[in-house]
């Protein structure tokens, strides 16, 4: 699977771990950065996942920052993406499944190494359900389609 990971600096040690645990599966990871350590400002990487997912050059991407929380509202703001926040892997795999979220969020100052990974396999292993779910995240376009 082609995988589109970021981070701001909270997150960037987890995200290369995490890279790497992906890639050893065999994903093709682009990584869009943050690239060190350095205080930064995580709606960047949100909105750069975010958009590589939108444009296909991802199928499915992985944000972090301190909570996740940040860093998932800014892919939010992406039209057309459903960004997830999870802790644990029983979220990550529901909004797959339920949300057709192709994205996933979490924070490195909530999660460690270990979570993590059983987090992004959840996700990745999960298909969206369709059925009455497609109603649903229909509605949320509605919702994005009445902005101005
Ligand atoms: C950075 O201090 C922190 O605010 C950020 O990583 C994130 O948790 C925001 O939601």
């Amino acid at each position: 699977m082609k995988i589109a990971i970021g981070s701001d600096h909270t997150g960037f040690y987890l995200k290369k771990e995490i890279r790497a645990y992906l890639e050893e599966q065999g994903h093709e990871v682009t990584d869009y950065g943050t690239d060190s350590p350095e205080r930064c400002d995580y709606p960047v990487f949100g909105e750069r996942v975010a958009m590589a997912v939108k444009a296909g050059e991802a199928d499915r991407g992985v944000l972090i920052c301190g909570t996740g929380v940040g860093i998932s509202l800014a892919a939010n703001k992406v039209k057309g993406i459903r960004a997830g926040v999870c802790s644990e892997p029983y979220t990550a795999r529901m909004t797959r499944q339920h949300n057709n979220s192709q994205i996933i969020a979490f924070g490195a100052r909530v999660v460690g190494i270990g979570m993590a990974k059983m987090i992004v396999d959840a996700f990745l292993e999960a298909e969206f359900e369709g059925g009455r779910h497609t109603d649903r995240t229909a509605l949320l376009t509605d919702i994005e389609n009445r902005q101005d």
